[in-house]
């Protein structure tokens, strides 16, 4: 497991960047035109989010872009996740696009670029237009054909300099987390509709990827999975079955199509007639060629066997150890475990680590001590580099690593009692302060190391 060639150093051509979504940070709601997304319904729902928090504000980036451009060079980011908020681009879901969307990523990639950042932009993070949730959202499969009219229209207009390109950030969120589990918008709690939406979503990431490769030359296109790295609770047959299941619900769903290998038999099986009607094309589509695979990392799952539960059978169980205010157990084994395996399992070609960080109950800065100490953060990203390095030297396909997030931001059904941030934000203020963590970051990327472990 222990490499002896584990130096301090990353790869020469290791990229360094900080990640957000437009939803999480925008704010401007309402301005220039932008339509309803299922995340503005859902947060302005009763109940939803917690304290009825939304991103109504946010951390009003729609205005303050420049001044976070600036924020970024400080920190000496070399690129920037972002994502695009379609509601902007086409108001009604389709058909009609709106200049004023398209003019502010205009604005925002040309001022990165500027600033020598370069932009990675993911299409969708979690904000379809609400006027398509009203025609069925993902479990319709046309809402596939929505999403490739929407990506020509973007790609069009800044294709031309965006070279880095993410389809769907974690379709596990925008399929299971909002049509199954509920915590996340529409808030449905049927587990066949997630299954349809999984579907739809691969398809309308398979028929983007063309059409990004049309409007964008010498694009790298990818796509974004928050894999579960899966762990049997225990020895036991039983549980390493259970486990086996799990990694087929929240990992082999997805990656065995996206590489040309259909559905998982055992899962189809498993779930029988839930799974939802596909045609043939279909798999063909999905397993459009990609250029490298985005990863979400922050947190592993033990399984163990459940006869009571229903589906899966499945249950999970709470490991000992260090837990962050999200009540995300931190165990950097299992990145180093999961950036061998997916590339040992399916033709990934390069990986880059397209989120990773930890949520903490930060103290805001006050004029006797104007900085964020944040040191149990930094704490986790020494940690998760170190891993990711381990991973490296022992062959992993590793090439960039983005920080979640470069700014604390409007974290969900959790609304904003949740920092991720290396930069604090003052929501009442809207000033940003570098966090302590955000510091030593900086320091990582201009050694492209880890130099005080
Ligand atoms: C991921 C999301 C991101 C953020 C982090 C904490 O699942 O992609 O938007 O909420 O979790």
């Amino acid at each position: 497991m222990s490499n002896n060639n584990v130096t301090n150093q990353f790869p020469d051509d290791f990229v360094w960047g900080g990640a957000t979504a437009a939803y999480q940070i925008e704010g401007a709601a309402t301005e220039d035109g932008r339509g309803e997304s299922i995340w503005d319904r859902f947060s302005h729902t009763p109940g939803k989010t917690l304290n009825g928090d939304t991103g109504d504000v946010a951390c009003d980036h729609y205005h303050r872009w420049r001044d976070d451009i600036q924020l970024m060079r400080q920190l000496g980011l070399q690129a920037y996740r972002f994502s695009v908020a379609w509601p902007r681009i086409l108001p009604e879901g389709r058909g009609r696009i709106n200049e004023a969307g398209l003019a502010f990523y205009d604005r925002l990639v040309d001022g990165l670029l500027e600033a020598n950042i370069t932009p990675w932009v993911t299409l969708y993070h979690w904000d379809l237009p609400q006027i398509l949730q009203d025609a069925g959202g993902w479990p319709n499969r046309e809402t596939a054909d929505a999403f490739a009219e929407y990506t020509d229209a973007i790609t069009r207009r800044i294709g031309d300099r965006v070279k880095h390109w993410i389809t769907l950030n974690e379709p596990w969120c925008s399929s299971f987390l909002s049509y199954h589990i509920g915590e996340h918008a529409p808030g449905h709690k049927d587990f066949n509709e997630a299954l349809a939406a999984v579907h739809t979503l691969l398809l309308a990431h398979g028929k983007a990827v063309p059409i990004i490769r049309q409007n964008s030359s010498d694009a790298q296109v990818g796509i974004t999975l928050n894999l579960s790295q899966v762990y049997p609770a225990s020895d036991s047959p039983a549980d390493q079955a259970a486990a086996h299941r799990y990694d087929g619900y929240f990992n082999r769903w997805y990656l065995d199509p996206l590489y040309g290998r259909g559905y998982p038999q055992d899962m189809v099986e498993l779930y029988g007639d839930r799974v939802p009607p596909t045609e043939p094309e279909d798999f063909n589509i999905i397993a459009a060629p990609t250029d490298f695979l985005g990863l979400n990392y922050y947190t592993p799952t033990f399984i163990h066997d459940n006869p009571d539960a229903p589906i899966l059978r499945t249950g999970a169980k709470r490991w000992e150890g260090h837990y962050t205010a999200m009540d995300w157990l931190v165990y950097p084994q299992a990145l180093y475990d999961q950036l061998l395996r997916v590339p040992r399992d399916y033709p990934t070609g390069p990986l880059y680590i397209t989120e990773n960080g930890a949520a903490y109950f930060d103290q805001p800065p006050t004029p006797e001590d104007p900085h964020v100490h944040d040191p149990e953060r930094t704490d986790y990203y020494r940690q998760h580099l170190a891993a990711a390095q381990r991973a490296i030297a022992d062959g992993s396909p590793l090439k960039g690593y983005f920080a979640w997030s470069l700014m604390d931001n409007f974290e969900w059904a959790w609304g904003y009692t949740r920092r991720f941030g290396i930069m604090y934000v003052d929501y009442e203020t809207q000033q940003r302060t570098i966090k302590d963590s955000g510091h030593w970051y900086s320091q990582v990327i201009a050694s492209n190391g880890i130099n005080d472990r």
